[in-house]
């Protein structure tokens, strides 16, 4: 692992795992394509361990002509991609750019590192970041998912990423490209877009605004810490074995609610108000589709790669809410960022009960 291309590497996971991965690999250059959209900040990229070995370009992973001029002039061996759409309420409300840059643009890269690299792919290795939600969803006493549970994607956004996932297994068997793929559950933590849950509700806590549950706030995720997840995936670019698929999850699986009032009271206890933020808890109209379980059966990962997260649910959202907490700058900056105060409206306007 020379010259490291890392897609979507301004937002949330990837930002995370350029931090990651300068820190544990002093001699990999890392060449993060992302296009800033309302999802990526450069703010997500300031500080980060060794500014050298980091170049950022703006751009678009469906630019074909961009990519290919990447891999030419960057003699890139490593491809992880993170690039995606990634919110599932977004997908529900316009689908449209999920398939663009979900399908289209894994699509794109793929077919580009493959005429880039030739037949002969060793030393090469391009890893595909995925999510559970191409699972579908679990009953209360269904089996959690492993690597084989077909996949039965049931919104756009898991759709697309299903799609995807097809696209860079086909790429392995096919043209022996040497893909790996990771499914992952949930993240939290820092640099996360306050569109989704945890960060949300942090947020709007702070400003003393409804905290909007979905429905009877009784489904279920697998909550795993970001840097957890960032380690699962190097030691899958690094022991992974080629063409397989590797399931990640924290093992952590509350109720939405309990989650919701777990940072409730971490918050009343690090930054207490005259009221318990818990007054603040709303139900409201239910996600349409909403995949009400999903966890992930991580045995593989932890047989082969001997990966198991560090992080409990406890001691990662106590950080998280710290985090965000201590980093009034970014907040203030990414709640600016162009679009986002029209999203709640979009969607929260019209939800309440
Ligand atoms: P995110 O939305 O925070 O970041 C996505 C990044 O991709 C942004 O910086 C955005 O600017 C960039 N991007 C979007 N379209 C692009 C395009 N056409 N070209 C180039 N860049 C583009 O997402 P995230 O939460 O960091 O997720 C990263 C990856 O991990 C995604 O593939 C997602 O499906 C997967 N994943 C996420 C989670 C989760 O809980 N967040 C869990 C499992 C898997
Ligand atoms: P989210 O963070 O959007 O992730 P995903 O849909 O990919 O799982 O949502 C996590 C859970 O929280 C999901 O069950 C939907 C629920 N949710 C709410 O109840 N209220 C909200 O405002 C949001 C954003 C999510």
């Amino acid at each position: 692992m020379k010259n490291v291309l890392v897609t979507g590497g301004a937002g949330f996971i990837g930002s995370n795992f350029v931090r990651y991965l300068l820190k544990v690999e002093p001699n990999v250059h890392i060449f993060n394509l992302d296009a800033l959209t309302y999802a990526g900040s450069l703010e997500n990229l300031k500080n980060l361990p060794d500014e050298t070995r980091h170049t950022f370009i703006q751009g678009d992973i469906c630019n074909e002509q961009l990519i290919g001029k990447l891999f030419h002039e960057h003699q890139i061996d490593t491809v992880v991609h993170f690039a995606a759409e990634s919110h599932v309420d977004r997908s529900i409300l316009g689908p449209a750019p999920f398939v663009q840059t979900n399908v289209i643009g894994t699509f794109t890269l793929l077919e580009t590192a493959r005429q880039a690299w030739g037949p002969d792919g060793s030393g090469k290795r391009f890893h595909h970041v995925s999510t559970d939600e191409v699972f579908g969803s679990l009953s209360p006493d269904d089996p959690a998912f492993t690597e084989s549970t077909s996949y039965e994607p049931r919104s756009p956004y898991s759709a697309s990423k299903a799609a995807s996932d097809h696209l860079a297994r086909a790429y392995f068997h096919t043209y022996g490209l040497p893909v790996t793929i990771t499914n992952c559950s949930n993240n939290y933590g820092p640099y996360q877009f306050p569109e989704k849950l945890i960060p949300l509700m942090i947020l709007n806590a702070l400003q003393r605004k409804p905290l909007p549950v979905y429905g009877d706030g009784k489904q279920i995720r697998d909550w795993l810490f970001v840097e957890d997840h960032c380690e699962a995936i190097y030691l899958v670019l690094k022991n992974g074995r080629l063409g397989e698929t590797y399931n990640i999850g924290g093992g952590n699986q509350p109720y939405n609610i309990d989650l919701v009032k777990e940072i409730c009271s971490i918050l009343d206890e690090l930054k207490p108000a005259a009221k318990s933020y818990t007054e603040l808890i709303t139900y409201v109209v239910d996600r349409p589709g909403h995949d009400r379980r999903y966890a992930m059966d991580i045995t593989k990962i932890r047989n082969e790669l001997g990966w198991m997260p560090k992080h409990d649910i406890e001691s990662g959202l106590r950080e998280t809410v710290k985090w965000y907490l201590d980093h009034v700058n970014w907040v203030s900056a990414i709640s600016k960022q162009a679009g986002y105060n029209d999203w709640l409206e979009k969607n929260y306007a019209r939800r309440e009960k």
